[in-house]
């Protein structure tokens, strides 16, 4: 494993959580670099549905070598653009397309393949060599940065995750029932927790904030707090602590 010199904050959960929003939000106040790593997941979920033509990867072989040799030949890079994070594969913009219902759909196809799971963990290491880092997902504190130097753990109630997912939906063009999003992102949790190699659990270090009754602003605030006090703690030597 690569050796971790710069600080490394991890934010876990379950879909719809707050993870990306209230993580993007932090590494800008920290002036950090920050790494989704559901976004990764699904561009590559995106390249194999393009690739063999298919909607659904349930039919379809996914042989392990065929993926990790996809997955290195794959250019993948972040890039700041108006104030957002923009995903390129390839030298194309896929920010919106990844969001697709086919790609959330398929996703735990790749998601729960052992050996892509560990090309996709060297990915990110190497992503994350870039310098100070806020990454978010569902193993970055378990599995990806177990060094991580603040690891947390965000989580909010099924009812309020589906209202939060539905207005996402309805600011996009994939507007879907309230209903039906609560039977996916219950699906999804259900794969997430259950698959074999990696799957969604807090870490032992890290720090359970549940963000049902908190809006963004207050998460990042919390979160912000935490910090400060945390790392001043670990950069105070020992005998003084
Ligand atoms: O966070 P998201 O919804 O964009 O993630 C998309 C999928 O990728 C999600 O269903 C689970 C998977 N994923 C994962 O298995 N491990 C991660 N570190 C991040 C995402």
């Amino acid at each position: 494993m690569a050796r971790q010199n710069s600080l490394i904050i991890t934010i876990d959960g379950p879909a719809g959580a707050g993870k990306s929003t209230v993580a993007r939000r932090l590494a800008q106040k920290l002036r950090f670099h920050y790494l989704d790593t559901g976004a990764l997941y699904r561009a590559l979920t995106l390249k194999v549905l393009k690739k063999l033509k298919k909607n659904d990867l349930r039919t379809a072989e996914l042989n392990n070598q065929w993926l990790i040799r996809l997955l290195n030949r794959t250019r993948l890079r972040f890039k700041n653009k108006n104030n957002q994070t923009r995903l390129m594969m390839d030298g194309r913009d896929v920010t919106q397309a990844i969001r697709q219902p086919v790609v959330t759909d398929n996703v735990y196809r790749l998601a729960e393949t052992p050996r892509f799971r560990q090309a996709m963990a060297r990915l990110q290491r190497r992503l994350g060599q870039a310098g100070p880092l806020v990454a978010e997902g569902r193993d970055l504190g378990t599995v990806v940065f177990p060094k991580a130097d603040i690891k947390f753990y965000l989580d909010a109630s099924l009812s309020e995750r589906t209202r939060r997912r539905h207005k996402e939906s309805r600011k996009d063009r994939n507007r879907v029932s309230r209903k039906k999003l609560a039977a996916e992102i219950k699906r999804r949790d259900r794969r997430d927790r259950t698959r074999k190699t990696a799957p969604l659990k807090m870490d032992k270090n890290a720090l359970y904030i549940d963000t049902t009754r908190l809006a963004i602003d207050q998460v990042v605030t919390k979160l912000f707090d935490i910090i400060r006090i945390v790392s001043w703690l670990k950069f105070i030597p020992e005998k003084r602590k």
